[in-house]
């Protein structure tokens, strides 16, 4: 595995030697690790079958979820699905951004079966990080990529997260830095032509609800991506070491705190380790530091994770759906 570091702040970064030779090893059909606004995703080459399957090799996805496809622009996008007006207005509003959109799959479009999972829909995003969107542009190619972990495990939030999950997998892993929004994309799917929220995530429910004018559906039952394996549990995802406990009222000395806001729940000062989401309670800082918090709760060695209440106001839907993932029950 090689490493390149970015520095965005160079206005010539996409000239360096190593952009060459990851693109080339995307079109090779191997694995690139590449940052994102939201996380770092695990790449490969959308149109290539093999490519993709080995996506779902390295995470150890149980079964073959489809795969977001990374395009540069709306225009590319367009390549590959069918945007009714809501789609076309929320693409406009939110792109490039932390946003999915699924829509009907264009029968012309070469990205693989395995990318998509067989479904007759595609999911696009053009992320705000712009090293996907030059590695996606300077291929010529969409790019999958989930996030890169190991299925079910906490989300990589900087470039050492995925080298310890994923860096025997990889070619390349290219370092931007760490991610400024830090929870994933919010997905949005009209494949029925309904706007359905399937996953919250970093743009807020009102956000777009805003754009659209109406309220979005519920996912129905058999769109909802990690959906439920049983009326009533949750599919465990995003899962620590340590197990989690929400809302907690009151600290001990043996458990870790993930707190949030200036107020600390009592005992707080007696726990074995704190890491505060956002002391000011902000909503979107608390989004950019979640994953970064339960994995550095989870190194204290705590056999629990202790979680102080957090509103599910804004950006806390999407914090509040992880959180509810990561203390789920462990297959
Ligand atoms: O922020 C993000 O979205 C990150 C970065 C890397 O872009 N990617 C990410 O990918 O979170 P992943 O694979 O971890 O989550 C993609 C979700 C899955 O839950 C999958 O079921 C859903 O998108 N999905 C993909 N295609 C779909 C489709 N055609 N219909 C419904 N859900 C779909
Ligand atoms: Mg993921």
């Amino acid at each position: 595995m090689q490493l390149w570091t970015v520095n965005l702040k160079k206005p010539d970064w996409q000239a360096a030697p190593e952009a060459e030779a990851v693109c080339a090893a995307l079109s090779a059909g191997e694995l690139v690790a590449v940052p994102t606004e939201t996380v770092y995703g695990l790449a490969a080459d959308a149109t290539n079958g093999r490519a993709c399957a080995r996506i779902f090799e390295a995470k150890g996805r149980p079964q073959f979820n489809p795969l977001i496809s990374h395009v540069p622009s709306l225009d590319e996008a367009r390549l590959h699905g069918h945007f009714d007006d809501p789609a076309l207005q929320l693409a406009h509003a939110f792109w490039p951004g932390p946003l999915t959109l699924v829509v009907p799959r264009k029968e012309t479009s070469p990205i693989s079966d395995m990318a998509t999972a067989g479904l007759e829909t595609v999911a696009l995003r053009v992320p705000n990080g712009p090293v996907m969107r030059f590695l996606a542009e300077r291929t010529g190619r969409p790019l999958a990529a989930p996030s890169a972990n190991l299925s079910g495990k906490i989300s990589p939030t900087c470039a050492q997260d995925v080298i310890d999950d994923l860096g025997d997998a990889l070619s390349f892993v290219v370092d931007a830095g760490p991610c400024d929004v830090g929870i994933e994309s919010t997905i949005v799917g009209f494949e029925d032509g309904t706007p359905r929220l399937l996953r919250p995530g970093g743009i807020s429910r009102d956000d777009i609800e805003g754009v659209l004018g109406l309220s979005l559906l519920a996912a129905s039952p058999d769109m909802r991506p990690d959906a439920p394996a049983a009326p009533g549990m949750l599919a465990s995802h995003y899962a620590p070491n340590a197990s989690m406990i929400l809302n907690a009222r009151e600290a001990s000395q043996d458990d870790a705190l993930l707190s949030f806001g200036p107020e600390p729940i009592p005992g707080a000062e007696r726990a074995r380790a704190e890491f505060n989401l956002s002391p000011d309670g902000d909503l979107a800082e608390a989004a950019a530091n979640l994953f970064r918090g339960m994995r550095t709760l989870d190194e204290s060695g705590a056999g629990t994770i202790l979680v102080q209440f957090i509103p599910s106001f804004g950006l806390g839907e999407a914090i509040n759906d992880r959180l509810t993932r990561a203390a789920a029950p462990r297959p």
